[in-house]
């Protein structure tokens, strides 16, 4: 039996370019791996039982245990590269909020194909277990490699970024998931609203911020708080407004820096230490604005056999 931890993500830089004819949308992506995260269970199954799945958790009721998780598709996947038929028993110990913003399902794909590779004894290179990875969702990869990387494309191409030091951070989750693609395309609406279009000819190509950049490689929270920036905030409020309560009650218990991660619904939180981010985390929990806060820290590494 092989047992895989796997981070969830934070985008401290989420830029959004325009939709492109594949559907989907050129990023500067900023990923940021913390220790919140899950625990992927492969054990060899008998043979002709194919991939079964169970999942434990505080939502384990809300993820899907069908074809369409994507650690099921994963061993899937790296078992046809390989010509085998997959027979394997996959148990998820789910911590990530679930259509949370948080990359969650992502994280468990990277982290099946990880704990595959080993139960089979199979040895794949990493490049190769990337480029399955990619095939699985853009951000598979990043739960791959961890720490902090910038993802280019659609977030898949990735570049690890240097960091100094630990990031102390705190995650608000709300009731009910955000779809990423109704995310997406709320941000889509929202620029033609505004009248400047939401083609890739419309909007500039985003690029890193390199404020953002020396604020990692420097280890300073300050200087990161001042520049998280996620263009699919805008969409994430405007189809749940009562975020920005949240957002404020972050902010009015301490936080040095504030935004909803990813396409959310979580909002995250950047604290000045680790004790801040548990007393943060306490007074989240007391306003009322969100179902549970957790104090965390990052970056950490990629998905990886305990
Ligand atoms: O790659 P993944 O399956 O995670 O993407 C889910 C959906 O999110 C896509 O179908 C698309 O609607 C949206 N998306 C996007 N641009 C990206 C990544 C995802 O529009 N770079």
């Amino acid at each position: 039996m092989i047992t895989v931890r796997v981070p969830a993500k934070v985008n401290v830089q989420l830029g959004v370019g325009g939709l492109r004819a594949d559907g989907f949308h050129d990023l500067a992506n900023v990923f940021f791996a913390v220790a919140l995260g899950d625990e992927v269970t492969a054990e060899a199954g008998e043979a002709g039982e194919g991939v079964t799945l169970t999942c434990t958790g505080p939502d384990a009721a809300s993820v899907p245990l069908d074809d369409s998780n994507l650690a099921a598709r994963a061993a899937r996947l790296l078992a046809a590269h390989h010509g085998l038929t997959p027979n394997v028993r996959l148990h998820i110990a789910k911590a990530i909020p679930v259509a949370g913003g948080m990359a969650g399902g992502s994280a468990d794909g990277a982290a099946a194909l990880v704990a595959c590779d080993a139960l089979w004894g199979l040895d794949t290179p990493f490049e190769t277990l990337l480029e399955l990875a990619a095939e699985l969702g853009s951000d598979v990869p990043f739960a791959l490699v961890g720490g902090v990387a910038l993802g280019r494309g659609r977030g898949e191409i990735l570049q690890p970024l240097p960091v100094t030091g630990t990031f102390h951070w705190v995650f608000a989750v709300a009731d009910g998931g955000l779809s990423t693609p109704a995310v997406f395309r709320e941000c889509d609406r929202l620029r033609e609203q505004a009248g400047t279009g939401s083609s890739e000819a419309d909007v500039p190509t985003p690029d890193a911020d390199p404020a953002l950049l020396a604020a990692l490689a420097d280890g300073d929270p300050a200087a990161l708080a001042a520049a998280l920036v996620n263009d699919l905030q805008a969409p994430a409020l405007s189809l749940r407004p009562a975020l920005a309560d949240t957002l404020r009650a972050g902010t009015e218990a301490g936080a040095i820096g504030a935004l909803v991660s990813g396409s959310g619904p979580t909002c995250a939180f950047l604290a000045k230490d680790a004790e801040a981010a548990v007393a943060i985390a306490k007074s989240l929990e007391a306003s009322g604005t969100c179902r549970a806060a957790h104090p965390t820290y990052g970056p950490v590494a990629g998905a990886r056999v305990r």
